[in-house]
């Protein structure tokens, strides 16, 4: 029986190898750092001090981002005040971890304080406010945070292609109402005065495929290229619900901003899977969402000015898919409740240590 010694001893050098099948050979981080990817996810402040929450983030990312704390309600409570402190703490642990961090996020509709809501201001008074927002938080994290969402979802979701009505805009907006995408050059230059290196992005919800929103977008930054307004990337959020993932349109639409000179990073991917009352997926759903993660960061990895892979969240135990959804969909992350590594966490990890194609 001297073959199943030598089947034995093949198996087992193969597994300390690390090719054996569920082995935690390397980390998310280790084989996005040996493709140069950047692997991100969103963080909560508050978490950081369970242990299994800080040490898995620091073993498996090398680039952090603010879930909501630097949103203006957390970091602009007042008129005449910022609120620095949470934002600082997930700097300080990046810093401590050799980790990026991305900003998130200086002009959006939502998660705005009633004092900016309720305040019934003049368009100048707007454009006052906003600039001093912008130039304040970028400069405080100057040198520290590498890349800004600058403007978070300017385009409609019901209008195909067209501006979103909001108080940055046209309610009443900072001055440029009815000049299109002005009012969002205006705050990439402001971005850019205050942090000449920061990279600067546009990020969008639901422009992954080549549809009529990301047409609209890549309208936009053509033109702010052409006209050399700084803005250096888009971020894709690849929110994916309902299993489905239209790969071919992601890839043909990250190829296509790509050709512009920007950088794509994928902003805030999760993949929802409809869950029981005890918040369990079917195991079924689990193979497939891997699946979907493979192919989308592999979408990601064929392109060069692909840069970043950004989770939103990495625990199923803290993610916003619960409440987003009133609980019907969930698990929809890398990790499951216990820190335990999910066939979604095997599969990215194999695309990012498949290397650039
Ligand atoms: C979400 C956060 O995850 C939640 O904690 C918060 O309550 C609402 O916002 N697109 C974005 C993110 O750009 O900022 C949103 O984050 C999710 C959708």
């Amino acid at each position: 029986m001297k073959w199943r010694a030598l089947v034995f001893v093949l198996a087992a050098a193969a597994l300390c190898l690390g090719f054996g099948g569920g082995a935690r050979e390397q980390s998310l981080r280790a084989a996005a750092q040996a493709s140069g990817m950047l692997i991100g996810t969103a963080v909560r402040p508050a978490d950081l001090s369970e242990s299994a929450y800080a040490s898995t983030l620091a073993r498996e990312f090398n680039m952090l981002e603010p879930e909501d704390v630097l949103k203006w309600e957390v970091v602009h409570p007042e008129r005449q005040s910022f609120d620095f402190s949470q934002g600082d703490q997930i700097v300080d642990f990046a810093s401590r971890h050799g980790m990026k961090v991305r900003g998130h996020t200086l002009v959006w509709h939502q998660q705005n304080p009633k004092w900016l809501m309720g305040g019934n201001y003049t368009s100048g008074e707007l454009a006052q406010i906003l600039e001093k927002h912008i130039k304040t938080v970028v400069g405080h994290y100057r040198g520290k945070i590498f890349a800004w969402d600058v403007v978070n979802e300017a385009f409609d979701e019901l209008q195909p292609g067209k501006l979103r009505s909001t108080i940055w805009r046209d309610q009443p907006g900072i001055g440029l109402a009815g000049n299109g995408s002005s009012y969002i050059e205006r705050c990439f230059r402001w971005a850019h005065e205050a942090d000449p290196q920061a990279l600067l992005f546009y990020n969008e919800a639901g422009a992954e495929v080549v549809n009529p929103k990301s047409d609209a977008i890549y309208a936009m930054v053509r033109d702010f290229r052409q006209r050399g307004v700084p803005l250096d990337g888009v971020g894709l959020q690849m929110h994916i619900e309902n299993l489905r993932a239209d790969v071919a349109s992601i890839s043909a639409n990250i190829k296509r901003f790509t050709a512009l000179g920007v950088q794509v990073h994928i902003t805030e991917m999760d993949v929802a899977l409809p869950v029981d009352q005890s918040g369990n997926p079917r195991p079924e759903d689990l193979q497939k969402q891997a699946d979907i993660y493979r192919e989308v960061a592999t979408a990601c990895l064929s392109q060069p000015g692909c840069r970043a892979i950004q989770t939103w969240g990495f625990t199923d135990k803290y993610s916003w898919i619960g409440s987003h959804s009133k609980h019907t969909q969930g698990a929809a992350l890398p990790f499951d409740r216990n820190y335990g590594a999910k066939s979604a966490y095997e599969a990215l990890r194999n695309a990012l240590a498949a290397r650039r194609r």
